[in-house]
This record gives C-alpha cells, structure tokens and sequence, in this order.
C-alpha cells in the first residue's frame, strides 16, 4: 500500500553557515525523500516563536527561537513513504551524542541545539509546519 507522506524538514543556521545544505539535501535524495519544494530564508525571532510555540513553556524556549532566527536556514517539504517517521529516524536523536551512526545529527550536529536539522514530529504537525512555510 502506498503511504506517501509529506513532511517538513529545516537544514537549521549552524549546519547552512558551515555550507553542508547540499551534502545534507544529497543525504535525503539518497535515502528516497523527494524535495518537492525548498527555499533558503531568514526568519525574524518573532516567527521563530511561532513556529515552535509547541514549546513555549520549555526552559530552553527562548534560547532555540534567538538561534533559528540567527542566520539562514533551508525549509524543505520533502515527500516519502511513510515519510514523517522515515525523516525522524534519518535525522537521529535530537542530542547529537544520543544519535546513531549513519544519521544526519550524528554525522553533523554540534549540541543539541546546534543539531543541524528540524524535522516534523507527526503527520498533524507537519501539515501546520508545512502551511507556515508555504502556505501559497
Ligand atoms: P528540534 O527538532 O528543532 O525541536 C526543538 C528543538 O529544541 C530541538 O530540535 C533542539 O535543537 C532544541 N532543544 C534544546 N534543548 C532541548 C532539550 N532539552 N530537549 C529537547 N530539545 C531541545
């Protein structure tokens, strides 16, 4: 049965400023996702508390919204086969150190908030993610 799912991904600004967006896209293309739409943006603090109002009451809640407006970021929708999980399972555990081997975070992430790419944690918040990007 096909299950093709969309899913929102972000390249976030640690891993754009040190120039991996390419090798980063090239590990999604390789591993089956088609990129059906990117941009290349810079976004203000205030949309950076938007899009992760999910986490608003978190201690780190500030801190994440001040380095995803700090510098240029890659919004991708990318689309696979039980696509929302198969880009969680590429991206690896959100602390780079907790991440295994052959994943994104573990191959590039710094910390856990330098951890290189978001992805959508469900199929509901992706199309919300989806929309706040490209919404026309
Ligand atoms: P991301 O998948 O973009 O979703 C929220 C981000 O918060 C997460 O990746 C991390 O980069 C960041 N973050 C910082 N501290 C924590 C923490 N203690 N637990 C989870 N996420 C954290």
């Amino acid at each position: 049965m096909n299950n093709l799912e969309q899913t929102l991904s972000i390249i976030k600004p640690d891993a754009v400023e040190r120039n991996l967006d390419n090798e980063i896209k090239e590990m999604f293309k390789s591993n089956g996702f088609s990129i059906l739409k990117e941009k290349k943006i810079k976004i203000t603090k205030t949309e950076a508390e938007q899009f992760y109002k999910v986490h608003e009451t978190k201690p780190f809640y500030n801190d994440l919204c001040a380095y995803l407006s700090s510098g240029a970021i890659v919004v991708m929708i990318l689309e696979k086969e039980n696509g929302v999980l198969a880009n969680r399972e590429l991206m690896g555990a959100t602390n780079p150190k907790d991440a295994e081997e052959g994943t994104i975070r573990k191959k590039y992430g710094i910390s856990i908030d330098k951890n290189s790419v978001h992805g959508s944690d469900s199929i509901d918040n992706a199309k919300i993610e989806i929309d706040f990007f490209f919404k026309d």
